[in-house]
């Protein structure tokens, strides 16, 4: 378990933390004690013991975070609560991610998508450099997270958000040092600044009365029985909750998906080849891809659902 309070902390962070979990792993087993960040923890390194934590027996367990990384999302933010404000957060999150607004996404999503392979065509025929997959996702994730959380914004908010979304990405799993320009630091300035647009944007929301249906919408139209709303703070730490929750873990899934193709060079020509076949009758038609398009993709299907 290491230090008092500091515990294994520097370990961790003064290694490459696969290192750190494989040494422990050998030495204890999957499921091992540590001292991370000021937190006692139970270290799980197996798919059935995760599982049992997360799926089976989640009821047992309490989600808490350390404090050095709340400060990064924002208290307000799902993750942190439970009981009636996490249910109504839960709420109005699935409401933004309903049916008929995942419909209308499509034909925008498939722009961004359209949009980042003409842009590492690019890089390829200039031999700029080599494109890290991992890095392409989340930059797509993150353009996708924003469509849906904000439905249209203005390209110079955008990029605001994006420059400093990944100093703070960047910052999440580092250190947290007190001392300045730190890479921690940098990110603590980075969230304020977060905090800030945002605050423009949901100002700038309230004057034009919007009721549609993305996520900043659905946050801000919410009115308790008793008349209560919530207020910009809460609205901005979930705001960036929900980005944080849904970009790192898609990002994956997708290039996870791309090495299996890779992987598999038969399974890529099918899919290939089913893509291909609805890009075409699009092209002659003039289209853009439909909902029900996406519902009719059988190959692809199978290979999202193995990944
Ligand atoms: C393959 C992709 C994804 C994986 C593997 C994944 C995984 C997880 C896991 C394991 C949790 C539980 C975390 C905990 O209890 O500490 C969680 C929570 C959550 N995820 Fe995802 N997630 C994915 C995509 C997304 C997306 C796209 C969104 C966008 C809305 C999202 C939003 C959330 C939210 C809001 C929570 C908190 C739920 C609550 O506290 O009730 N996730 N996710």
């Amino acid at each position: 378990m290491g230090w008092p309070y500091i515990g294994e902390t520097l370990q961790l962070y003064s290694q490459d933390p696969n290192l750190f979990f494989f040494t422990k792993q050998k030495r204890y087993g999957e499921i091992f004690k540590s001292n991370i960040l000021g937190c006692p923890c139970v270290m799980l390194t197996s798919p059935e013991a995760a599982r049992f934590v997360l799926v089976t027996h989640s009821h047992l367990f309490k989600p808490t975070y350390p404090k050095s990384k709340e400060r990064l999302i924002g208290p307000s933010a799902l993750f942190f609560h439970q009981g009636q404000y996490h249910m109504l957060l839960r709420k109005l999150v699935q409401r933004s991610l309903s049916l008929d607004s995942l419909k209308n996404l499509v034909p925008k999503i498939e722009a961004l998508a359209l949009s980042s392979m003409d842009n590492w065509a690019h890089h390829h025929n200039n031999n700029a450099h080599v494109v890290n997959t991992f890095k392409e996702m989340k930059r797509f994730s993150f353009d996708v997270g924003i469509l849906t959380i904000f439905g249209y914004l203005d390209p110079h908010l955008k990029e605001e958000l994006k420059k400093n979304y990944w100093i703070v990405d960047t910052g999440y799993n580092s250190f947290p040092s007190t001392i300045p320009r730190t890479q921690y630091q940098k990110a603590l300035l980075a969230r304020k600044k977060l905090g800030k647009i945002l605050c423009e944007i949901i100002c700038e929301r309230k004057e034009k009365k919007l009721v549609d249906r993305d996520l900043l919408s659905c946050l801000l139209n919410w009115k308790g029985e008793g008349g209560e709303t919530l207020n910009d703070d809460q609205i901005a730490d979930n705001i960036i909750g929900v980005l944080f929750a849904a970009q790192d873990t898609t990002a994956s899934v997708m290039t996870w998906i791309v090495k299996y193709l890779h992987d598999e060079p038969k399974l890529l020509q099918s899919v290939k080849a089913e893509q291909k076949a609805i890009q075409k009758s699009n092209e002659e038609d003039n289209l853009t891809l439909s909902w029900n398009q996406t519902r009719n993709m059988p190959i692809t299907y199978k290979v999202y659902l193995y990944t």
